[in-house]
């Protein structure tokens, strides 16, 4: 039902859109919830940064972004019935940060969510998210100062003065419900001016900011002519402005994939004579062309005279032993998907029913793993799975996290596999042992209006291993490459100290005194090892014990690309923000005084250096 093309594909001009649905934001704080793989995962600073990049590169096509789902709509269960109850600092330190980024790279719209009822303790009582007078007046157009306009997700609009007033600018798709041919604004909206319910001003600070984001994009002038409907494909013009984005896709894929294990460098392939390929995963796609694993590594494999074998079913584990034994090496692919409030797929209504692999892949990579010793696994899934049941077999020695990499799967996964690409991406969530290792489960019962309570606060994700001490099988952030790096000589220069900040009041949270970089922290970033690559170092801080935050936070990551031998400065800015903690009393963002650690790190838990500061 939502147009999320963030992958970009049509989005090059001519655009045949206004406005892109992206990007999502909702936070991995359910690790089996329907729509993470939407999202940047388990981090909001992650999630930050990708809709900062996501906006900007969308709206520099002429299109209009919208960040969504704001906000508090964390799971598929119950998305249009329940009534997400968070606390004010977790709000704002998880939930609200990624639109403060969105609004920071300008985002034209937002867009509120189905979750009927919204409450924040200490702050109001429920009511609906697109009738929000604290979360869309106090908190985005207020505190974040933002001057775009908020729509509807479809058919989340309840009421016509109570949402307009609350902050409600546009009401998507515009009937009440589907097809009603009845509609909240409209005459409704006449009526309601009239009667004295919506002010006039209102109305007029409604169209301001839709005309607003209109002119923001350069949409008055040379628009083309929309051509499409997204209803109705089979209709309208098909303009093909693909480009030359397959090379674009193939190198993403390549550098998303994560290389979890590597026994004896089993990975990169140095020209197997054979290979065995099993799982439906490797097959090609009949709805579309994500997929052809199998067809992209036996063209790879030709090169070196290499024979393929394949079974690709997930259930026939005899064509799986015959496909893996007696090969130089098998690669077995296993999957999870999941669907969307309205959609069940096989049996998971929204939201994954569990974490295990689908159509018993933990039954066919043991299959696998037990016919062949040198097996490789390989997972394209929507979110983590639990891999207790095959991660320490003696026979499996590389897992690929191959994630859900779109039309190029198969050639950005030979380009990792055949070590054309060194594997550099890292997990943006925790991989538990179980799943009650995490710190949320799905609320999958209730009736009426069913509360979600965000009683873990601040703790999702890594946070809460790192809290409860619990360990992750694969941490946030981990990631192996085929070279190794060496992190040294760290620096850290700057304060937070002095500066005038602005009082409470529209904007105040993207006061320059909190978001100007005031702190910098430099290190020498090394290629040790033997092929050229790229690593992704990563800053997290550790704020005084008085915070009562999370012990490990992200507040910084790069890229860095180098060559063999090769050595560079890498540097991290950080910003008053990034020291601070909401104060829920003084509602404004405060440095909490006392040592805060800063650590560079190949991930949460793999630390190479470690420095503080004193605000
Ligand atoms: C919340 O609602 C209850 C019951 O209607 C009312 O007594 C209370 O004052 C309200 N609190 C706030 C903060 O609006
Ligand atoms: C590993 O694979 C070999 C076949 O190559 C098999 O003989 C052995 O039993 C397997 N090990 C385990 C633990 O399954
Ligand atoms: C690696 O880093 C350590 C400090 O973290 C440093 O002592 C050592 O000299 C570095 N080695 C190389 C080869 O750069």
């Amino acid at each position: 039902m939502h147009i999320s093309a963030i992958a970009g594909k049509w989005l090059i001009l001519p655009v045949p859109a206004h406005v892109a649905l992206g990007p999502m934001m909702n936070l991995m704080r359910v690790p089996n919830a329907g729509r993470n793989w939407e999202g940047g995962g388990g981090d909001p600073f992650l999630s930050g940064e990708l809709a900062f990049e996501t906006v900007t590169g969308i709206q520099s096509s002429g299109a209009q972004a919208c960040a969504k789902h704001y906000i508090n709509n964390e799971q598929e269960h119950f998305r249009d019935s329940s009534s997400s109850i968070v606390d004010d600092r977790t709000q704002h330190e998880l939930y609200l940060h990624p639109f403060l980024r969105s609004v920071q790279a300008n985002v034209a719209s937002v867009m509120c969510s189905y979750s009927e009822y919204f409450s924040c303790v200490a702050i109001i009582n429920g009511s609906f998210s697109c009738e929000n007078d604290k979360t869309l007046n106090g908190l985005l157009k207020g505190e974040l100062g933002f001057q775009g306009y908020v729509m509807s997700d479809w058919w989340a609009t309840h009421s016509g003065a109570s949402a307009v007033n609350a902050g409600l600018d546009m009401t998507m798709p515009g009937d009440e419900t589907y097809e009603s041919g009845t509609t909240y604004f409209g005459q409704n909206l006449i009526n309601a001016v009239n009667s004295g319910q919506v002010s006039q001003d209102r109305i007029t600070d409604l169209a301001t900011r839709i005309l607003a984001a209109w002119y923001l994009l350069g949409q008055d002038s040379g628009f083309p002519a929309v051509n499409f409907d997204s209803w109705t494909p089979s209709q309208g013009q098909h303009i093909d402005v693909s480009g030359s984005h397959a090379s674009l896709i193939r190198t993403i894929d390549a550098a998303s994939t994560v290389l979890l294990k590597n026994v004896d460098g089993t990975l990169p392939l140095s020209k197997p004579k054979t290979i065995g390929i099993i799982g439906n995963g490797a097959g090609s796609n009949s709805q579309g062309p994500n997929g052809g694993p199998v067809d992209a590594i036996t063209t790879r494999a030709k090169q070196d005279g290499t024979t393929v074998t394949s079974s690709l079913s997930d259930t026939d584990l005899t064509g799986a032993a015959n496909a893996a034994s007696g090969k130089d090496i098998a690669f077995v692919f296993i999957t999870a998907d999941s669907g969307e409030g309205y959609i069940t797929v096989e049996g998971n209504a929204g939201d994954r029913n569990d974490l295990s692999a689908w159509h018993g892949g933990d039954a066919l990579v043991a299959q696998v793993a037990k016919s062949n010793k040198n097996t490789v696994v390989v997972v394209n899934s929507v979110g983590p799975i639990n891999t207790e049941a095959w991660v320490n077999h003696p026979n499996v020695t590389a897992i690929v996290w191959s994630g859900v990499p779109g039309q190029e799967a198969g050639n950005g996964l030979v380009d990792v596999l055949y070590g054309s690409y060194s594997p550099s991406g890292r997990l943006p969530f925790t991989i538990g042992k179980s799943t009650s290792d995490y710190s949320t489960q799905l609320v999958t019962s209730g009736s009426g209006i069913v509360p979600i309570p965000y009683n873990e606060g601040l703790f999702i994700d890594y946070r809460h291993f790192d809290q409860a001490n619990i360990a992750p099988r694969f941490e946030f952030g981990f990631g192996l490459s085929y070279t190794t790096f060496n992190y040294s000589n760290l620096k850290i220069s700057g304060s937070t100290a002095g500066g005038t900040r602005q009082p409470n009041g529209p904007g105040a949270s993207l006061d320059p005194w909190l978001h100007d970089p005031v702190v910098t922290v430099t290190f020498t970033l090394t290629n040790t090892g033997q092929v050229d690559g790229m690593e992704i170092p990563q800053l997290y801080t550790s704020p005084p014990a008085s915070a009562k935050s999370a012990p490990n936070n992200l507040k910084g990551f790069d890229s860095v690309f180098l060559a063999v031998g090769a050595s560079t400065t890498v540097s991290f800015e950080l910003s008053r923000y990034d020291f601070s903690v909401w104060n829920v009393v003084s509602q404004q963002w405060d440095i909490p005084s006392g040592v805060t650690g800063v650590s560079i790190g190949a991930s949460s838990r793999d630390v190479r250096l470690k420095g503080s500061i004193t605000n």
